[in-house]
């Protein structure tokens, strides 16, 4: 397949607005960081293109996390929507976004987690969902906890729950984690302030929204998602 030769079709990432690759305050950079320059890849075809998932590869309930077990979990129902654009802000329609989220009380359901919190046994914490035409999704989850890592002495994570989409193509791919407005160890926690820029760093807050949210059900939260460009969503390196 020819060399695409015309000007790249993603614009460069603009300074501050992305983590840098090795944040110590954030340990597991230190670790994992690359040591030498990276090698800038020309854009190709298959750069530009797949791998892209099929609307049947999701089923039917697998955006309401509250709905995957025999109960209702525990925990404040909450309905989070956005909108997925590119770098121009077109929608970026059927797009697959998965989640992933601790418990109400700030406890994941996998084995590496074992810290004092008690599972849910009707709350695994993950989900997936298409956009539709206009880039739209919408999950029904729970409010994750808080919960303490071992980053350093008495570290808690804010609430959050992590994404990861691949766009249109590899070079859309983004992985990242949400927050919610006001949570008060947001500007203790070193994943959220590895961002340089603090307008970047925002983006990756939730809004509370009246609009999303349900009578008698749930709290609505709206996380619109910008992949590429000047506005892109902060990835968590
Ligand atoms: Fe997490």
């Amino acid at each position: 397949m020819a060399e695409l030769t015309e000007e790249p079709r993603f614009r460069p990432v603009q300074p501050g607005t992305q983590p840098p690759h090795l944040y110590p305050d954030y340990k597991s950079t230190v670790k994992r960081a690359p040591t030498k320059p990276l090698v800038v890849i020309p854009q190709t075809l298959s750069e530009l293109t797949g791998p892209v998932f099929g609307r049947e590869a999701v089923g039917p309930s697998d955006h309401d996390l509250t709905a995957h077990h025999a109960g209702e979990p525990l925990g404040e129902r909450i309905i989070v929507t956005g909108r997925v654009m590119d770098e121009d802000g077109r929608a970026v329609p059927e797009t697959l976004i998965e989640i992933w989220q601790a418990n109400a009380a700030g406890r994941y359901a996998h084995k590496i987690d074992q810290h004092d919190a008690p599972l849910d046994p009707n709350f695994a914490g993950c989900g997936r969902a298409m956009t539709d035409e206009q880039g739209v999704y919408r999950f029904v989850t729970i409010k994750p906890g808080a919960y303490p890592w071992k980053n350093h002495p008495n570290a808690w994570r804010p609430a959050h729950i992590h994404l990861s989409l691949f766009g249109q193509a590899f070079l859309t791919r983004l992985v990242t984690q949400m927050y919610f407005p006001g949570d008060p160890l947001l500007p203790f926690d070193p994943i959220f302030n590895s961002i340089p820029d603090e307008r970047a760093r925002y983006h990756l807050v939730s809004k509370f929204d009246w609009d999303t949210t349900t009578p008698m059900t749930a709290l609505g939260f709206r996380f619109d998602i910008v992949l590429r460009g000047r506005d892109q969503t902060p990835w968590e390196k």
